[in-house]
């Protein structure tokens, strides 16, 4: 395979060539893409090092596959032009998402809706990610009816510019602002842009893509927070069902679902936590309790590592998904 990596300096980026080197990819050639301002740039890939090409570049390369992970305008603009020559683009972006032509793929539960002939794959929200892997099986079992979500979502979600204003206010030095606030000793009810209607972007898009990925109509609300962690999502989901279930099944399919790990051993203070989440592809799901308020409800207690499952590790699981079902 002849692999671009599209905003391979960046925090994703790092991450997916971390990946696509730990997952020991068959790579024939390489080209690390990103802005003009590192073009030229040398990155170290697989013990080799690359030099940072343009997109203009990479695109007159014509690469198998090109990973993007440079932002939602750059994706508009960029992915269609390597589709057009015959490239395929896994998208990590928002740009494509919502797109009814365009795949919103997480491999565990429909890489199966992936076809030769889709020249752009979206890869979903980080947030939205680790929440259907949990959802999905009891969805299966149980029938969802509403879901009332709350994140706990870290400031590399935002890039390398949020991570360096939450060390700089650590280390009390002075640096540019990601959010409109102090983010260190702080909580932030605001991830994204807001919308007239009062929720913001990264609300909307656990709304949308959760539905379009599970096929339902589920009915969904989120609260989107931003906490002082350099990575990992946490999210507190409570979840109305059309079936009664019994906590024990309940636990048994969260098992038994790849990718996703039954970390609730409350009696020895175990649950899962950022800093255990940290560096691991898999979804943990803890405190996983009835609500004992109201008929067929549960509560789950989510967390993963929003740069490995969330972003890096789900993009290059959609490329492996292409490479072995022979779609590219
Ligand atoms: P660069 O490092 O040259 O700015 P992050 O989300 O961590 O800030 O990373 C964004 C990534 O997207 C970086 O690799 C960045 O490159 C890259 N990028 C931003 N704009 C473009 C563009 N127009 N073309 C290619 N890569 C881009």
């Amino acid at each position: 395979m002849r692999i671009a990596v599209v905003g391979a300096t960046g925090l994703v980026g790092k991450e997916i060539l971390k990946v696509l080197e730990e997952r020991k990819i068959s790579i024939t050639e390489f080209f690390p893409v990103a802005s003009a301002r590192s073009v030229g740039k040398k990155i170290v890939f697989s013990e080799k090092e690359y030099e940072v090409i343009s997109i203009e570049d990479a695109i007159a390369e014509k690469p198998d596959i090109a990973i993007f992970s440079a932002g939602g305008s750059t994706s508009l603009k960029w992915a269609p032009k390597f589709a057009e020559v015959g490239t395929k683009v896994i998208d990590n972006s928002s740009a494509w998402r919502m797109d009814k032509s365009i795949p919103l793929v997480v491999p565990e539960i429909n890489g199966a809706i992936l076809k030769k002939d889709d020249l752009i794959v979206a890869n979903p929200n980080c947030s939205t990610i680790q929440l259907v892997m949990a959802l999905s099986p009891l969805h299966n079992m149980y029938n969802i009816k509403r879901l009332v979500i709350s994140t706990y979502q870290a400031v590399s979600g935002s890039g390398v510019k949020a991570v360096n204003q939450l060390m700089n206010e650590r280390t009390e030095n002075s640096g540019e602002m990601a959010y409109p606030h102090k983010i260190d000793l702080n909580v932030i009810p605001h991830a994204g842009d807001f919308n007239s209607d009062g929720y913001t972007t990264e609300e909307i898009k656990l709304v949308n893509e959760t539905n379009k990925i599970l096929q339902s109509k589920i009915s969904i609300t989120a609260t989107a927070v931003r906490v002082p962690v350099i990575s990992g999502h946490s999210e507190a989901v409570n979840i109305e069902f059309e079936n009664d279930f019994v906590i024990e099944e309940v636990k048994r399919l969260l098992g038994n679902m790849p990718g996703v790990v039954v970390f609730d051993f409350p009696e020895a203070n175990l649950y899962p936590m950022p800093v255990i989440a940290h560096g691991k592809d898999e979804v943990m799901v803890g405190r996983i309790r009835r609500d004992n308020s109201q008929p067929s409800s549960l509560n789950l207690w989510i967390v993963s590592d929003n740069l490995r499952k969330g972003a890096a590790t789900n993009a290059v699981q959609i490329a492996q998904y292409l490479m072995m079902n022979k779609l590219i």
